[in-house]
């Protein structure tokens, strides 16, 4: 995972030394500032602009360029600045201008995609971090700038055979000058840990089920080893064996071997229950003998995002060294259609003793959930466990692919998410829950059935991991339209989001680390 933009934190001073030395030969160099309102701008970028403010001035006028935060303004060969193009990078105002202002963390991760991606490719650039409203705490808003711009200059590409020709350009070098140097270099090497975190997880959804198949995916997991992960892998043998029928069915049309995966990160107090995060990982869902609809299959290559954003996320724990223990468990399988396959009323008993009819072969993610929970719960006696699925169609009918759907028995784990769920920007938006869901699921010949019927069809999918978590503070996260299919945005152009790895990587440093 290398990241594909160089950022280096400098003190402001540094960083107008740097402007001072003769660009490199066929390497322009870009300035980039950053304007207020009125295209205000904070005094060390003043200073650094010396002779071009009146240039601004006219290009600006001339293009009704008025510091609005999204927009920016372009000139070449400015006068008296050591720079071949200058980039005055709107940023707003203050909160009277209806919050267009990078006020909040989540808005300077996005000013660094913005600024990313005006550089483009092979730039080489000094950024003066000197907003016209300085930030509460600069450091920490420099370095969501630079993660913003690591996260915006991922590519998948590694299939394309002819490369373009802006990726022969190498990657986007940046100088960022801030005003807190110190803490910002420390904070810009933790965001870095982040932003490989989440490209690690971002890749694994874009892999082709081809390439990454349920023991693939396991040793690629079992690479955190190398940031002092314990790395456990369990095969079907191991499975069987402790009665994971529930998991193992749904793997049992494949000609690839199930695998459920544990990552522990132990950075906490020795007696410290840890916190548990369990990830769906159905590398390729076709839906079984209740096979899926031609079109738009492919897209179930990305069925295991749940296990992705756990992997991640206990890849951002380890290489920040949290001081927390966590436990992470991942479910993988391929759900094909086989003579070997399940079928439709099918009932299989899960590792906690209780019995599912299987109504429908393509609800099979809520399958393998229920032994990879019970499994946490019985080994690992987690203080709380926060699922991540991509678990159903009817998440993206009520939140489309702006919110997660947050599921919990628990109102304060519930809260905590949603809070890292602010503060990141991957959002989560609380379903109810309860007793008349729950019979929605009872079934004639079992003890469960795995599908609802037509109404509420996330809850009852919720409904049905509940019944595997005992009193145990649980809470899913349905990332079917949050983790894949991914619009493009300031941070993201990949089609896999990467989404929940910072969220979790949040959830454990706001409230699990001692
Ligand atoms: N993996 C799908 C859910 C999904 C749909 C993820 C679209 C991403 C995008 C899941 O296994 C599934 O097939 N769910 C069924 C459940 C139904 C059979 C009760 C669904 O949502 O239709
Ligand atoms: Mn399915
Ligand atoms: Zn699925």
């Amino acid at each position: 995972m290398s990241l594909n933009a160089k950022f280096e934190v400098l003190s402001f001073d540094e960083a107008e030394a740097a402007l001072g030395a003769p660009e490199e030969a066929g390497r322009p160099r870009t300035l980039v500032v950053f304007a207020g309102t009125d295209v205000a701008f904070g005094d060390r970028a003043k200073a650094a602009l010396k002779d071009a403010k009146a240039q601004i001035e006219r290009a600006a006028s001339a293009v009704k360029f008025k510091g609005k935060s999204g927009s920016s303004l372009e000139i070449l060969a400015p006068l008296g600045v050591p720079a071949s193009r200058l980039l005055v990078v709107g940023v707003g105002a203050g909160a009277a201008d209806d919050g267009d202002k990078p006020a909040r963390f989540e808005d300077y991760l996005a000013l660094g995609g913005q600024v990313a991606a005006k550089l483009g490719a092979g730039a080489s650039a000094v950024v003066l971090f000197d907003l016209p409203e300085a930030p509460a705490e600069p450091a920490t808003a420099a370095a969501q700038f630079a993660l913003g711009g690591w996260l915006r200059a991922y590519r998948f590409d590694q299939y394309k055979s002819k490369k373009k020709e802006e990726d022969k350009d190498g990657p986007v070098e940046v100088q960022l000058g801030v005003a807190d140097a110190e803490s910002a270099k420390a904070q810009a090497a933790e965001a870095a840990h982040t932003a490989e975190a989440v490209i690690l997880a971002r890749t694994l959804v874009n892999e082709p089920a081809n390439v990454l198949s349920p023991t693939e995916f396991a040793r690629r997991a079992s690479e955190l080893m190398k940031l002092g992960v314990e790395v456990e892998i369990l095969d079907e043998k191991a499975m069987a064996e402790l009665g994971m029928r529930a998991l193992l069915g749904v793997g049992q049309g494949s000609e690839n071997e199930s695998r459920l995966v544990v990552l522990r990160w132990n950075g906490g107090a020795a007696n410290a229950a840890p916190v548990a995060f369990v990830g769906k990982g159905v590398v390729f869902d076709t839906g079984g003998i209740s096979i899926k609809p031609a079109a738009g299959m492919e897209d179930m290559k990305g069925d295991m995002g749940g296990a992705a954003a756990v992997t991640g996320a206990l890849y951002a724990i380890a290489a920040r060294k949290a001081k927390a223990n966590v436990v992470g468990v991942l479910g993988i399988v391929e759900n094909m259609p086989d003579g070997k396959a399940q079928r439709p009323g099918d009932i299989v008993k899960s590792m906690s003793g209780q019995t599912i009819e299987v109504i429908n072969t393509d609800a099979e993610g809520r399958l393998v959930l229920a032994d990879a929970l019970t499994y946490v719960i019985e080994k690992h006696k987690p203080a709380a466990i926060v699922d991540l699925a991509t678990l159903t169609g009817a998440i993206l009918v009520a939140l489309g692919q702006e919110y997660a759907g947050l599921f919990s028995n628990n109102d304060e784990l519930a809260d905590r998410l949603a809070k890292a769920g602010t503060a990141t920007g991957e959002k989560l938006w609380r379903f109810p829950m309860g007793p008349v869901y729950d019979k929605l699921i009872d079934s004639k010949f079992a003890d469960m059935k795995n599908t609802g019927g037509r109404h509420a069809g996330s809850i009852t999918a919720a409904q049905f991991l509940q019944r595997f978590v005992g009193k145990t503070p649980w809470a899913h996260l349905d990332i079917a339209g949050t983790g894949m299919g991914s619009p493009a945005s300031d941070i993201n152009q990949s089609w896999g989001s990467g989404f929940g790895v910072r969220l979790l990587d949040r959830l454990v440093k706001d409230y699990y680390e001692g």
